[in-house]
């Protein structure tokens, strides 16, 4: 339902929204920026943080408050972009070439001009907006009934920002670019945060009175707030300024990922988790950790990564999209990805758990052990220097020192089945494809080219020879 309002000014009307519609939303992601100074052959929103392209960072608030529609302006790279936000009901658009703020959200008038709801435009490289700031944005701009809402921050240092400026009322007049400002105008800490809420149509509507008559010679979407002012352009204030920091260069990107991976940090030791030494650990956003669990020094958890409660994570540890259930212990210096570690295990130091390996409950992993897609029963250990490669292990066996599987012919991979119980002696080479049956027994230093039935002690070795007296030949040239 819709009413229109007089706004008391000749020939101006705003409209109002009642019942449903006023708690529509709609976005637009303006993405299309080249980046220069990124120096990348990647498009500048695809560079990370905290482990994902930093579009992803607008898009989850868009999601997060509701917006049913997402629009993401494009330009270089959109394949690329389309290809990262696999999965996101998103529409693309392309704007090439790129003529500034306002012609990209023109690109948006097609998929939203008659979107009845809020639009909220928002920057793909202004990752670091809080989803309640966002809120108040939208709930200020709900609340005002005005057709553009902008977002603004005070700022000691505002170069490089648009100005806001305001009549003595304190009335928006406009935002002058910094490149537009005058010496008096460039001294107005207020600044446009780039980030707006708007009744779609009147935009729209108004953009059509974009020109490019200003310093660099773009359409600019600022240039909105003087068309609109006379009917009422509001403001609301970010909370704090890093929030809408803009990354253009590799310098903002590791600013914001130092912010960020302090957001991370905050938010799971507030949860109760210990961090050793909190500044040296790294933290992808979509990593969960449970409680008393305690992270070393240089600890970096990535990706979809999942660690249980009571959990202890040595130092210098990386471990990649992995679930770690509770009360697992890695020592220092492991690096553990696309695996599962269940409950009471313990792994490491210095152990290499590679994709598609799943360790039992109270196995044993010691250090300078390598297992490649492989699973560990219950409780069985391989403590030193192995590999171990396309295996099944069963419960309760022990590996001996220096025991490899050899997965591989040069040609193809094969499997290794490890029974339960069975003790591998020190040094084993086990040639795949191999079976060693429940609680056999393989000598120390064998060579298992076949299978070994249950129970059975396989020796596959040379026979030692002991030859009297050709020890001595040795030890009196020594002493010569
Ligand atoms: C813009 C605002 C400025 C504000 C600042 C906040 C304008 C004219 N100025 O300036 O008032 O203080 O943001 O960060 O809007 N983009 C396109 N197509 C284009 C140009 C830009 O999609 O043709 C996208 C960029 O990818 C970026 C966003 O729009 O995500 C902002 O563009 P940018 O060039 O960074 O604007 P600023 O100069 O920072
Ligand atoms: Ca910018």
């Amino acid at each position: 339902m819709r009413r229109r309002r007089s706004t008391g000014l000749p020939g101006r009307e705003v409209v109002a929204f009642e019942g449903r519609s006023m708690g529509r939303l709609a976005a637009v992601i303006l993405a299309a920026g080249k980046g220069t100074r990124m120096k990348s052959s990647i498009p500048k929103v695809l560079h990370p943080l905290a482990g994902r392209p930093m579009i992803h960072y607008p898009v989850e608030l868009a999601r997060r408050l509701g917006a049913e529609r997402i629009v993401v302006v494009a330009g270089h790279g959109r394949d690329r972009l389309q290809e990262a936000l696999r999965g996101e009901e998103i529409t693309f658009v392309t704007q090439e070439p790129q003529l500034g703020t306002a012609h990209a959200l023109g690109f948006a008038k097609g998929p939203l001009e008659d979107f009845e709801g809020q639009m909220l435009i928002l920057c793909g490289d202004v990752p670091l907006l809080e989803l309640e700031t966002l809120r108040g944005l939208l709930a200020h701009h709900r609340r005002k009934r005005v057709p553009l809402t902008i977002l603004v921050g005070i700022l000691d240092n505002p170069t490089g920002y648009g100005r806001v400026i305001r009549d003595p009322r304190g009335h928006v007049l406009r935002v002058v670019e910094e490149r537009d400002a005058t010496r008096a105008q460039r001294r107005i800490r207020e600044v446009n945060a780039g980030t707006y809420c708007a009744e779609p149509r009147f935009v729209f509507r108004a953009m059509e009175r974009i020109g490019r008559d200003n310093a660099q010679g773009e359409f600019y979407l600022t240039d909105l707030v003087e068309i609109l002012a006379p009917e009422g352009v509001a403001t609301y204030r970010a909370g704090s300024p890093e929030e809408f920091m803009g990354i253009n260069d590799r310098i903002d990107l590791a600013k914001a990922e130092e912010i960020l991976q302090w957001r991370l940090r905050t938010r799971w030791m507030r949860d109760g988790v210990t961090l050793r030494d909190p500044g040296s650990v790294y933290l992808d956003l979509d990593v969960e950790i449970g409680r008393d669990t305690w992270l070393g020094p240089q600890v970096l958890l990535r990706g979809r990564t999942i660690i249980g409660a009571c959990c202890e994570i040595g130092a210098g540890c990386i471990i990649e999209e992995s679930v770690l259930e509770d009360g697992v212990v890695v020592r220092p210096c492991c690096v553990i990805s696309g695996s599962r570690v269940a409950s009471g295990a313990t792994i490491g130091p210095f152990a290499h758990i590679r994709p598609g390996s799943d360790i039992g409950p109270e196995a044993r992993v010691g250090n300078f052990v390598e297992v490649k897609k492989s699973t560990i029963g219950r409780g069985s250990k391989a403590s030193h220097l192995t590999y171990l490669g396309d295996t099944e292990v069963g419960r309760g066996v022990n590996i001996g020192a220096g025991t490899i599987t050899c997965n591989y012919d040069g040609f193809a991979k094969h499997r290794t089945v490890i029974e339960d119980e069975v003790f591998v002696g020190s040094d084993t080479q086990l040639v795949a494809p191999v079976r060693i049956g429940k609680g056999a027994l393989v000598g120390a230093g064998s060579v298992i080219t076949e299978d070994v039935p249950p129970e059975a002690l396989a020796v596959a070795r040379a026979r030692q020879v002991n030859i009297p007296g050709k020890g001595r030949l040795r030890s009196r040239r020594r002493k010569k």
